[in-house]
């Protein structure tokens, strides 16, 4: 059993992109701008937002935070929005998701201008990713297939069984692995809450992505021996022994999970820190790629 290790893999991107910008800032060019929008206080979007903005620093692109409260409507979010896509110093602009209840999601989505959705959310986006034209790919897929490339792990002709139909990880990951790419190739089943036999096609499947957001959800029993297990799960569970009294929970029963497996991530540090990395070449892109 080998560790997939998004912390190294993330560095590694991390210091590559860090390599990129000092090139351009030689050049005399502008660096990139990653513009991240929150609204509200929910603990855990505060944390992401703030790992991404803390990245971008590291990097050395610009970031701005948006901060809104949560009791904006939705046309002032349209706004705020609408200002970032007219400003040309932004390259990348996200809006951290889950919004208030009463703002339509996908109308925020849409409203960002396509080539600064470094998200990938955007409609013409998905399209483009479904198409397999270039644009830019939702974070935490694109970063598990960086983690995949990385470890030079041929999926080709692979079942894969993915957990959880979400827009943000999900689809956009049955969409990616069952492309003519590599790592691609693979014959995906996308699997969700109405699924019967999940069970089965996982001991089926030589490649699981669970991503259903319930820890511990994915036993040893629902996995053959030697199968690759990706776990995006990052629940916080209630936990008195840890000071902030939760812990991180993954959807694999890691200790139950791992033996059987050639290769897995842990959580933390398999696809939490990829999902950043990946933001941070889209964002770099969005940059370069006018
Ligand atoms: N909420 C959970 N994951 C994501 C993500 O990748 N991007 C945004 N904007 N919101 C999220």
């Amino acid at each position: 059993m080998k560790i997939l290790d998004g912390q190294l893999v993330s560095q590694a991107t991390k210091d590559d992109l860090k390599i990129k910008v000092a090139d351009l800032v030689q050049q005399g060019l502008k660096v990139p701008h990653l513009a991240a929008v929150l609204v509200g206080n929910d603990g855990a979007s505060e944390t992401y937002v703030g790992s991404k903005v803390r990245t971008c620093e590291e990097i050395g692109y610009k970031s701005t935070l948006i901060r809104l409260d949560k009791s904006i409507d939705e046309s002032e979010l349209l706004e705020t929005i609408r200002k970032l896509n007219e400003d040309d110093d932004v390259d990348g602009i996200l809006v951290q998701l889950p919004l208030p209840a009463g703002i339509s999601e996908q109308k925020v989505i849409d409203a960002i201008d396509a080539s600064k959705d470094v998200d990938g959310f955007h409609s013409i986006n998905v399209g483009r990713m479904v198409q397999g034209l270039p644009t830019f790919v939702p974070a935490t897929p694109h970063g598990i297939m960086l983690l995949l490339e990385y470890y030079k792990i041929d999926t080709k002709g692979m079942n894969a069984a993915v957990i959880g139909r979400s827009n943000i990880v999900g689809r956009p990951m049955s969409i990616l692995l069952s492309a003519a790419t590599n790592p691609g190739n693979c014959t995906v089943t996308l699997c969700h809450s109405q699924t019967k036999n999940i069970a089965e096609i996982c001991r089926n499947s030589d490649l699981i992505v669970a991503a259903l957001g319930k820890p511990g959800f994915l036993k040893a029993d629902m996995v053959k021996e030697g199968a690759i297990v990706i776990d995006v799960g990052i629940s916080r569970v209630t936990d008195p022994s840890k000071k902030r009294g939760y812990s991180i929970k993954g959807d694999v029963d890691f200790d139950g999970v791992a033996p059987k497996c050639s290769y897995i991530t842990p959580v933390p540090g398999g696809v939490g820190p990829m999902t950043i990395a990946a933001l941070m070449k889209n964002t770099f892109r969005a940059c370069t790629a006018k």
